[in-house]
């Protein structure tokens, strides 16, 4: 008994969210693939953006994105006490894989360098961040949600 279908009930007054779902990368809430209300309560609710729940334990994003709930044997430390939005941005990005970075390595470094301040161990001294091979970081670290075989995530 919707007065009109999602998404345009949505947009009608958060008329300013629509340019996010028209970015590149994006979760293709305008062509019908998801809906506004699989991550928000409309109604409300006790989290933050009401969403369906905390960004702490991200059940909004796991009830499609199971495979990254784990538990894992090895955790990737910021999924489970930041969340998934301290490395994406969810409705839409014009970075690849909605990312906050638009290079990878960029994302790492904030947290993996003796600069940052949110502290993972600093790279390796044989990573050399000018070369390209080591800038594209999830080609060895693979598994970077978490895996059940490795402790850096090779898979
Ligand atoms: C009749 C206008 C209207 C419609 C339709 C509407 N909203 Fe809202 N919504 C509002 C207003 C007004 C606020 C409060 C904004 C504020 O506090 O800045 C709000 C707040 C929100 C917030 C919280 C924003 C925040 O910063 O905490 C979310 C999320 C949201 N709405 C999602 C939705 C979704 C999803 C739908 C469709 C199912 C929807 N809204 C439909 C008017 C509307
Ligand atoms: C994939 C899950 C997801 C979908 C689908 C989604 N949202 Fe959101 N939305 C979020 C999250 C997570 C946040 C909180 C972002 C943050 O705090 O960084 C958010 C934030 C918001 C806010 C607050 C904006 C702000 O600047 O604080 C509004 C309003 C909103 N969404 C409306 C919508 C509307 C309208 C739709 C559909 C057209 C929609 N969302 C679809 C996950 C989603
Ligand atoms: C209702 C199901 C649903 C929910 C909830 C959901 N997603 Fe998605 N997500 C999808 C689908 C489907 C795709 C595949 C993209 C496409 O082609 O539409 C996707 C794609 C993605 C991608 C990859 C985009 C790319 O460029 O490859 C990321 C990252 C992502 N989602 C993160 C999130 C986060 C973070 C949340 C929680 C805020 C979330 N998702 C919640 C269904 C969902
Ligand atoms: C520490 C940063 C970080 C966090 C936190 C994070 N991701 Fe990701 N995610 C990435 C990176 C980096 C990629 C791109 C991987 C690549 O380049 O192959 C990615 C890719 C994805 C993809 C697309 C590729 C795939 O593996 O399916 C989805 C979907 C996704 N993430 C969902 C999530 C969800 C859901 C959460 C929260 C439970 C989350 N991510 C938390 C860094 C993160
Ligand atoms: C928001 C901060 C943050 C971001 C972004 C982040 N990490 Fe982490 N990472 C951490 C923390 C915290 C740990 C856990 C450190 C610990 O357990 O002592 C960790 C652990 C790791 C480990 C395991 C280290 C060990 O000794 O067990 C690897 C490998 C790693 N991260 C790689 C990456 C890569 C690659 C990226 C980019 C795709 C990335 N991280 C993005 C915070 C972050
Ligand atoms: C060519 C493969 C490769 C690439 C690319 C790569 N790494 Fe690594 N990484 C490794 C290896 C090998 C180790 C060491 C594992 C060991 O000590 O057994 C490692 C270890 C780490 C550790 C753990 C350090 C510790 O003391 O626990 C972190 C953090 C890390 N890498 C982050 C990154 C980041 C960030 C990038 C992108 C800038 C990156 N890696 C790119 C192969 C790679």
């Amino acid at each position: 008994m919707l007065a009109k279908s999602e998404p345009q009930l949505c947009i009608t007054c958060h008329s300013e969210m629509k340019v996010d779902f028209t970015r590149p990368f994006r979760h293709r809430v305008m062509e019908g693939a998801i809906k506004c209300s699989d991550c928000h309560n409309p109604h409300g609710g006790f989290d933050q953006k009401q969403l369906r729940a905390s960004n702490g334990t991200d059940v909004a994003c796991l009830k499609c994105h199971i495979d990254k709930q784990g538990p894992f044997v090895f955790e990737h430390a910021p999924l489970k006490t930041e969340g998934c939005t301290i490395c994406h941005i969810p409705h839409g990005a014009n970075n690849p894989k909605m990312l906050r970075r638009d290079r990878v390595f960029q994302l790492c470094i904030e947290c993996h360098s003796n600069v940052g301040t949110v502290g993972g161990p600093n790279t390796p001294s044989f990573h050399n961040l000018n070369s390209a091979r080591y800038q594209n970081c999830t080609t060895c670290h693979v598994k970077i949600h978490g895996s059940n075989t490795q402790r850096f995530f090779f898979r």
